[in-house]
């Protein structure tokens, strides 16, 4: 059955306006006043924005990681997501030296298949560059819809890899049309550091920020930016926390490197001092990079409001506190890092930057969806509220109030990092592909219905459904 969203406010990344949505067969078939209701479902949004669904191109779901997994998989991780109001996420597919890609992406597909209650897409993680990896890559793109390849420069002995590694990555990414993403710290410095730190007796949590300062995350991305440019490659730098970071890429890009970069809600929010908690709780703020000196969130806030930075991403990788973080109680070295974000990703960007004045409602619908489908191969098919779109649709409710709590959280672990934040601004209903998701507040998703998205090459878009049927 066709439906009508009426009297709401249509956001989208350049245009706000009064608008009625129609949706038929999964995508967007009409905007408009006065849309015929006939044999329709009216969906009243008096009051509300209409958002395009939300993209979180960064997270990690049923994901192995410091002797223990995720807490959070593509069941869990994605209903808090739908909840949150994103429609999709880009989760990272792990692989294994020595092993196919194919084989790394056939387990992930087996972990999202059956559980994913919105749409979904993988990077593919670059751990070591042979030929065999590089015979694979081509049928990753072609074929599977992988368009983005991943590379830690941080995590000695566990993801890193070395620089030829991810200049092959980018030597090959040119030649394929795919987005290489890097986590830009330098781990060889920061092992030295941590060890020293360990052997010193200084093992509590704070100690995770103080041995990975700001220096080692500006200079491995400005090492990336310059190994970009010297491959004339495309660059995305994940999770940049602080000013040195966020200052590479700007001048990177002013000297013409196609590099763009992604924060995340927690270095624009919280900061290095959460790491002092006593009690052993500062081991809820430990990520890496890790949380910085307060005066870092005015630069990041002013990189998103000036496009330096283009997108905001969850970095969801949720660990217990009782069971999983405290695996680091007497060596903060042994923390799991991440944190739960998945769901509170909109909602904190909404509140912090649109309610506060900081950024725009259509910066704000451009850095939590259309940015991040731009640049990941899915728009306009998802990113934006147009006719042919798939009908990803966010209503959202500007006046609401609420406190964000492990108490209301639908993520599976027990904190939240931003416990007692007031936020503005909640979504209502969310709908993926015209289905209803989330309806007044409550979860009306089924898992598996969620679909993979093979996304298109970097820099091209692809409109992989014949919508013309179903246009007024
Ligand atoms: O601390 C973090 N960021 N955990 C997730 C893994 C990563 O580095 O993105
Ligand atoms: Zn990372
Ligand atoms: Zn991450």
């Amino acid at each position: 059955m066709k439906k009508i969203i009426k009297n709401g406010t249509i956001v989208t990344a350049t245009d706000t306006y009064r608008a009625d949505v129609c949706i038929e067969n999964g995508v967007i078939s009409g905007i408009g006043m006065n849309l015929s209701e006939v044999d329709a479902e009216v969906v009243d949004a008096t009051g509300k924005y209409v958002f395009p669904g939300g993209i979180d191109p960064h997270t990690h779901l049923d994901m192995p990681f410091g002797g223990t997994v995720t807490r959070d998989d593509f069941e869990t991780g994605t209903k808090a997501a739908a909840f949150g109001g994103t429609t999709t996420i880009i989760d990272f597919c792990l692989t294994k030296k020595g092993e196919s890609l194919s084989s790394s992406l056939a387990e992930w597909h087996r972990k999202s298949k059956e559980k994913a209650v919105i749409d979904y897409g993988f990077h593919l993680q670059i751990v070591e560059m042979n030929d065999k990896v590089l015979n694979e890559l081509p049928e990753m793109v072609e074929k599977e819809g992988i368009t983005s390849f991943k590379v830690f420069m941080a995590y000695k002995n566990q993801f890193q890899a070395d620089d030829e590694t991810l200049f092959r990555t980018l030597v090959a990414a040119k030649e394929l049309k795919a987005l290489v993403m890097v986590h830009a710290e330098n781990g060889d410095v920061i092992d030295y550091l941590v060890k020293k730190a360990i052997n010193e007796g200084k093992t509590e949590p704070i100690y995770h920020a103080l041995t990975r300062p700001p220096e080692v995350e500006g200079e491995a991305t400005g090492r990336a930016a310059t190994l970009t440019g010297l491959a004339d490659s495309q660059l995305y730098v994940v999770h940049v926390s602080c000013a040195e970071a966020a200052r590479k890429i700007a001048e990177a890009r002013n000297n013409g490197i196609n590099i763009w970069g992604e924060t995340c809600p927690q270095y624009l929010v919280l900061d290095q001092t959460y790491l002092e908690k006593p009690n052993f709780e500062g081991a809820k703020y430990v990520w890496s990079p890790p949380l910085r000196e307060k005066w870092n969130q005015d630069i990041l806030w002013n990189a998103i409001k000036t496009g330096q930075l283009q997108t905001i991403g969850s970095d969801q990788c949720s660990f217990d506190f009782v069971g999983q973080k405290d695996l680091g109680k007497d060596d903060f070295s042994k923390i799991p890092n991440g944190g739960p974000l998945i769901e509170d990703r909109v909602s904190i960007l909404y509140s912090e930057g649109v309610a506060k004045g900081r950024i725009s409602l259509n910066q704000f619908v451009d850095i939590t969806s259309t940015a991040a489908a731009k640049l990941f191969g899915l728009y306009p098919k998802k990113g934006t509220i147009a006719v042919g779109a798939d009908a990803d649709i966010v209503i959202f409710d500007p006046t609401i109030e609420r406190t964000i709590s492990v108490k209301n959280h639908h993520m599976a672990v027990d904190y939240n990092p931003f416990e007692g934040l007031q936020v503005t601004g909640e979504p209502v209903s969310v709908l993926s592909r015209g289905e209803f998701v989330i309806r007044n507040h409550q979860f009306v998703g089924k898992p598996g219905v969620g679909e993979f998205v093979k996304r298109a090459k970097f820099g091209e878009r692809k409109v992989d459904k014949d919508v013309s049927a179903t246009l007024h």
